[in-house]
């Protein structure tokens, strides 16, 4: 089973029908900004992306989308992805929201979700990373209960410029304090 439930949330497979909300939040400089992709995402952008969602399984190995959105109304509110390891011992996670969901504690709720379902699949331990001048990317895995394993100096070129990336890391007990 794909979805995950939680007291005001549901992380779902995505739907072609999530394209252009995905390509408003993703276009947008300030989510961007940080990000991986360069902004401004078109509709046939988007639904390119969400095609290749679409063929992601999510119990692994390999990378899982989800869509968030809200049990109380239907629609993307973010998107939250996790890549398992061949292994299985170890998987990453990343979580986007659009710009108008932020400071709810939705993000918080649905990494602490995930995170418990793969614990519960057999992780051991969950890592995750964010450039340094991300401040609101930082301070989420803490409140999660991931703890700071280090700092790679000038390690990701984003948009021509060199930055600082936080390494974090977390088990299913630091998780279980932290919930
Ligand atoms: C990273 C990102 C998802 C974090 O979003 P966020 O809104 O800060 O995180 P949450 O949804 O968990 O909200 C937490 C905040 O809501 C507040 N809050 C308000 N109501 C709340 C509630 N009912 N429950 C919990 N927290 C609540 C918390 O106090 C916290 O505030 P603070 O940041 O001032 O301490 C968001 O900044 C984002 O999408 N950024 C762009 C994409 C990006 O850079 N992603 C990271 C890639 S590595």
């Amino acid at each position: 089973m794909t979805d995950i439930v939680t007291r005001r949330l549901r992380l779902r497979r995505f739907s072609r029908d999530d394209a252009p909300t995905l390509a408003r939040y993703r276009s947008d400089p300030c989510v961007a900004r940080y990000q991986t992709w360069c902004s401004p995402i078109g509709q046939a952008e988007a639904e390119a992306i969400i095609a290749g969602y679409l063929t992601e399984n999510p119990d692994g190995p390999g990378c899982f989308q989800y869509a968030i959105e809200l049990r109380r109304r239907r629609g993307l509110i973010g998107d939250l992805a996790f890549a398992i390891e061949s292994g299985r011992d170890q998987a990453e996670m990343g979580i986007t929201l659009a710009p108008d969901m932020r400071h709810r504690g939705y993000a918080t709720e649905a990494m602490t979700a995930v995170a418990d379902r793969l614990f519960a699949a057999g992780v051991n331990r969950i890592t995750a990373a964010c450039d340094a001048r991300n401040t609101a990317s930082a301070k989420l895995p803490r409140r999660v209960g991931f703890e700071q394993r280090g700092r790679e100096n000038q390690y990701v070129e984003q948009r021509g410029a060199h930055a600082d990336f936080l390494l974090f890391r977390m088990s299913s007990e630091q998780l279980r304090r932290a919930s």
